[in-house]
């Protein structure tokens, strides 16, 4: 805990996996749930120009092209969602990155699993800290 936290904002992305999956609900039930305020929601195919700045990051890495080819490959949900410390307390209901020691409990431990792909399927995306957050509502939700 730390002494009277700013509120926070952070991007959420249902991965194509998890929309094909028809786990979208899920997902939104686990953030509504835990007490998180939806702020913006949309369904949409995210472009190649789009995923490239997403992920700017990890630009050079060896599954960053399988990666953008993956988050192509169908409709993603988008949302920001809000609340104090909500950046750390939706990575903590995302779980792990890898699902096979992701624990039981969030949503990629409960959810996913190793399908052996070149690319982790792990149904949704958080951002890690709070210069990405910024970074990442600005670019899926200009105007915000
Ligand atoms: P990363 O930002 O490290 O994980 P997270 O989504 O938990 O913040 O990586 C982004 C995505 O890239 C990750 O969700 C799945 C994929 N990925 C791989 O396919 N292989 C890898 O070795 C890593 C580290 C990530
Ligand atoms: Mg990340």
């Amino acid at each position: 805990m730390t002494d009277a936290p700013a509120t926070q904002r952070t991007l959420v992305l249902v991965k194509p996996d998890g929309v094909r999956r028809g786990l979208v609900g899920e997902v939104l039930r686990r953030i509504e749930a835990k007490g998180y305020a939806l702020v913006a929601l949309d369904l949409r195919t995210a472009d190649e120009a789009l995923l490239a700045e997403h992920y700017a990051e990890h630009a050079g890495k060896p599954f960053v092209r399988p990666l953008i080819d993956f988050m192509r490959s169908g409709p993603v949900v988008a949302a920001v969602i809000e609340g104090h410390r909500v950046i750390e307390g939706w990575r903590s209901l995302a779980g792990a990155t890898d699902p096979t020691s992701a624990a039981p409990g969030t949503i990629r431990g409960d959810l996913a699993r190793d399908w052996g792909q070149k690319v982790i399927e792990n149904i949704v995306h958080g951002s890690d800290g709070e210069d990405a957050a910024a970074r990442e509502i600005a670019l899926w939700f200009p105007g915000l």
